[in-house]
């Protein structure tokens, strides 16, 4: 649009080339209001985890958050002992995140949920549910190991549970599958164990959640890889997706 300042002044010059010296004085002319401008991208949707917040935005708010884990001091046993925080690992708007306790030896020293002993049955639940890892979201609700494995505190529960719900906001799976009683309880803020949580559709901010047991749990049991399994088959239905049958 031409600016009607840069019009009046390139008028006025031409007059006075044309050799008029002297113009009345005309009462002013509004100027034209410019038209709002809409922007493709907002800053307010970098940290708006809301439903229509662009994946690149909430994956971008995800790393921030990554990044405030890693330097948390909020317990100080955990940070005190902790190789390196273990904040998640998937792809954004997974249609399944799955959900331990807190990280182990091995997590601690890689980085990574699961990817220890229990971490390897894990990926076998995985595969045989039909999925791929890397297709699934899979974090803890902490975020660090509590020293020799001990279940975690209380308040370090609490300290975590501002991490974990940011994290899932933006991720924003379809499903979430608790894995074991700490999670389960964390998750859906009940005192009410594993066994009782089991075969039920509950709900964590909207979101769909099924409870099995924690894979460490059937590692020390395997006789209850079969209860785990049934809780997967009752997962996949309510997905909508198939049940695949199990070789050998
Ligand atoms: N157990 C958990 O609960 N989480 C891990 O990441 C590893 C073992």
């Amino acid at each position: 649009m031409a600016d009607p300042r840069r019009q009046i002044r390139q008028r006025l010059d031409s007059l006075k080339a044309a050799g008029v010296e002297f113009v009345p004085a005309v009462p002013p002319v509004p100027l034209p209001v410019p038209e709002p401008v809409e922007l493709s991208v907002s800053n307010s949707t970098l940290f708006d985890a809301t439903e229509a917040a662009p994946v690149g935005d909430r994956g971008i708010a995800l790393d921030i958050l990554r990044h405030e884990v890693s330097r948390c001091e909020k317990c100080p046993d955990l940070f005190s002992t902790r190789t390196q925080t273990v904040f998640g690992v998937g792809p954004m708007s997974a249609a399944l995140c799955f959900v331990g306790e807190a990280p182990g030896a091995d997590e601690d020293a890689q980085g990574e949920p699961f990817v220890g002993r229990a971490g390897q049955l894990l990926n076998k639940i995985i595969v045989a549910s039909g999925f791929q890892r890397e297709e699934v979201y899979i974090c803890n609700t902490l975020k660090c190991r509590p020293p020799g494995n001990r279940t975690p505190a209380p308040q370090e529960c609490e300290n975590c549970r501002g991490y974990f719900e940011r994290q899932i906001d933006l991720v924003q799976p379809q499903y979430i599958c608790a894995l074991g009683g700490v999670s389960a309880q964390n998750l859906l803020n009940t005192k009410i164990g594993i066994t009782k949580l089991r075969g039920k559709v509950h709900h964590y901010r909207g979101i769909p959640v099924v409870c099995t047991f924690h894979p460490a749990y059937l590692l020390r049991n395997p006789p209850a890889k079969k209860d785990c399994w049934e809780d997967m088959k009752f997962l996949l239905g309510q997905m909508g997706r198939p049940v695949p049958v199990l070789g050998g």
